[in-house]
């Protein structure tokens, strides 16, 4: 890391002690949900695109954006646990100075907060989440219990990269519900600076990084966002909403979804693999094939 990285990393760590962000008094949560709120905007809703979603009535696509982004949140809060997880194996032996430690403890902080905020959010929208699968539990505890560290914070830097785009639409589409909106201003702000943290921390493996590492970091960037793509679209959902055939639909709609997807939250997420030259000949076809992502 260069001296350059370790003063920005000392400006953060200042500036998540001098300006905490804390969701108990951030958060408007008195501010009842009315008739006109939007719960989630269109481009981000799996169906809209899809003839089944012009079916539904008004009622039905408002339980549709609310139980998806119930299952955004969740989906959310259950890889920030997951991230806490690897990060306190990460600084465990590490000296009390020690620069990455002190970031990652504010880290940890913010995280722990942003979870609490999410479940409190989840609870104000009045649905359950539909829980991660086996595979996704499987996979997840193997990648933040044995994953090596480059590998582990490539995974939470995209994961936290496509969150930032997702709950910037959040953010700013108009006449959105203001619980909403303010719940992701605020973890735009400190996800802002855990990206820039990480991005730096990262420098150092993705600056020597030859063809076949950048193709394993674009692989892990790729699998991610495929993955959770497949904890937010389910057919529980769908079934819930009293969509006919759910599980034909949801094979229908996942690819358009991808598709809608890749153009309105992978911006960044392409940006980043091609700083790294992630896009090869082997993983070009895999991006177009998996994600739907014009490299
Ligand atoms: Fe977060
Ligand atoms: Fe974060």
């Amino acid at each position: 890391m260069t001296t350059q990285d370790q003063v920005q990393i000392e400006r953060l760590i200042r500036i998540s002690k001098q300006k905490p962000l804390f969701p108990e008094t951030f958060i408007p949560w008195d501010l009842e949900e009315a008739e006109e709120h939007l719960l989630l905007p269109d481009s981000l809703v799996s169906l809209s695109g899809h003839p089944v979603y012009q079916t539904l009535s008004k009622a039905q696509k408002r339980e549709l954006a609310r139980r998806e982004v119930v299952q955004a949140m969740y989906a959310y809060a259950w890889s920030e646990g997951l991230f806490c997880f690897f990060m306190n194996r990460y600084i465990l032996h590490r000296l009390p100075d020690d620069l990455e430690r002190r970031f990652l403890l504010r880290e940890v902080q913010e995280e722990s907060r942003h979870q609490e905020m999410f479940a409190a959010t989840i609870e104000k929208l009045g649905r359950r989440p539909v829980p991660v699968n086996r595979f996704h539990r499987i996979v997840a505890s193997l990648t933040v219990k044995f994953f090596p560290a480059d590998l582990a914070f490539m995974s939470c830097l995209a994961v936290e990269m496509m969150a930032d785009r997702y709950g910037d639409q959040l953010q700013h589409t108009p006449g959105t519900y203001p619980v909403l909106q303010k719940v992701a201003q605020l973890h735009n702000i400190e996800e802002a600076r855990h990206i820039l943290f990480t991005k730096a921390l990262l420098k150092t493996y993705t600056e020597r990084a030859g063809f076949w590492r950048s193709t394993l970091y674009s692989l892990v960037v790729l699998l991610n966002m495929r993955f959770f793509q497949s904890t937010y679209v389910r057919t529980d959902i769908y079934r819930a909403v009293g969509i006919d055939h759910p599980n034909r639909v949801r094979r229908q709609a996942f690819a358009d979804y991808q598709a809608r997807f890749a153009s309105e939250c992978l911006g960044t997420i392409r940006e980043l693999v091609h700083s790294f030259n992630g896009f090869n000949a082997l993983t070009r076809p895999l991006w177009r094939r998996i994600l739907k992502v014009e490299p």
